[in-house]
């Protein structure tokens, strides 16, 4: 076994406390320092690690030479400012998503860390999911067919954030997912959102993404819906899938269902006749490890073997554009934004 690897954890919040927890799990690693302004959340992390150190300066972190790796699970506006100091000091990141607040930060940051050769890695988490990467496998596989559209859902009651919209906090979930399933970008994207609170970020928005070849996508997301929705229509020449994260296992259910177009006999197209099938439904085994074990494993592996994450710079560089197109548009109320595909081609 290779030496031990340590990572600084910066940011002990909501989500901080389940990237130590993962960390802590994770053999050959080990959390050595967790970091936050506010005491009473590093005293959390020092009763329930007690060998870990604590400090309210994350410049600590940066200036310990033992320290390999850095997790930021901070704001958004802070990653760009924390990601960079700590690839200036020669770490590997894992950072939180979105990436940062601008394309031009996230590429300025595969930018330092391509010059330095250290791992970026963004925190997608749900491509690390079983029922994602099954999706993922049923995709590349063709079980699928060609995919006409990705259509999502995800609402429920709070939590509303105060420096992003509900875009930059949950449909960058459905951008990172379809990054990884679609393994295409969107030529541009049209969105509309609306804020209930003076003064506060929009609480609710609707993006719409076109591709090339007739392939569409939707997202919904909303802070102040009564009912949490997690689900996510794939609909296939093949098969149409139904993702539901809420499910406890049952997360991926893959319907034959679909049409056939008989235009053989036909004169004219308004006798083009539609078939419709309605085969079996089946729900697949899927690989129930906590994705940010998965995540973990792999951040780790990247780091050792000089691999290249799955959820690399690029990756969250994508998602950040969109996430830009999205926001100027809905200033404009859905006016039409492209996206230049040739800039973001990874
Ligand atoms: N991957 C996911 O599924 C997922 C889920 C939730 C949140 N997140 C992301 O995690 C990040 C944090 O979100 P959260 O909900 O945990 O926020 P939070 O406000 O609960 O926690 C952030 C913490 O960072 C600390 N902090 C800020 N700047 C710091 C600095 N310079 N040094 C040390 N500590 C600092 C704050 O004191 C706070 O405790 C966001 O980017 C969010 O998008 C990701």
């Amino acid at each position: 076994m290779g030496h031990m690897i340590n990572i600084g954890v910066i940011g002990y919040g909501y989500w901080g406390p389940n990237l130590v927890r993962n960390f802590m799990d994770l053999p050959g690693v080990q959390v050595r320092t967790v970091s936050d302004f506010k005491p009473e959340l590093l005293a959390k992390a020092q009763s329930r690690y007690p060998t870990i150190q604590v400090t309210t300066n994350c410049k600590d972190i940066f200036a310990d030479p033992k320290i390999d790796a850095v997790a930021i699970a901070t704001p958004v506006s802070t990653h760009f400012d924390l990601a960079l100091a700590a690839l200036q000091a020669g770490k590997h990141v894992l950072v939180e998503k979105p990436m940062a607040v601008s394309s031009e930060q996230a590429m300025r940051l595969i930018e330092e860390a391509q010059k330095r050769k250290l791992v970026l890695m963004v925190d997608h988490t749900f491509v690390y999911t079983g029922a994602v990467r099954k999706m993922r496998e049923l995709i590349t596989t063709s079980v699928i067919g060609d995919i006409y559209y990705y259509d999502s859902v995800r609402v429920n009651l709070g939590l509303f954030q105060h420096d992003v919209n509900v875009i930059w906090d949950l449909a960058v979930h459905d951008l990172s997912i379809m990054d990884y399933l679609l393994a295409r970008q969107p030529y541009a994207v049209s969105a509309t959102g609306i804020n209930h609170i003076p003064g506060e970020p929009e609480n609710i928005a609707y993006l719409t993404l076109f591709f090339e070849s007739n392939l569409i996508a939707h997202i919904h997301v909303n802070w102040l819906a009564p009912v949490k929705v997690r689900r996510t229509l794939i609909g296939g020449s093949q098969k149409m899938i139904v993702y539901d994260d809420l499910e406890p296992s049952e997360k991926v259910k893959i319907y034959d269902k679909g049409i056939t177009v008989n235009s053989k006999n036909s004169e004219s197209v308004y006798q083009m006749l539609i078939g419709y099938r309605a085969g079996d439904m089946w729900s697949p085994h899927l690989d129930m490890t906590e994705a940010l074990r998965t995540e973990g494993l792999h951040f780790i592996r990247c780091i050792e073997q000089g691999e290249r994450p799955i959820t690399d710079g690029e990756a969250g560089l994508r998602v950040v554009r969109i996430l830009e197109a999205a926001t100027q548009s809905v200033k404009r109320q859905g006016r039409l934004v492209e996206l230049d595909l040739e800039r973001v081609a990874a």
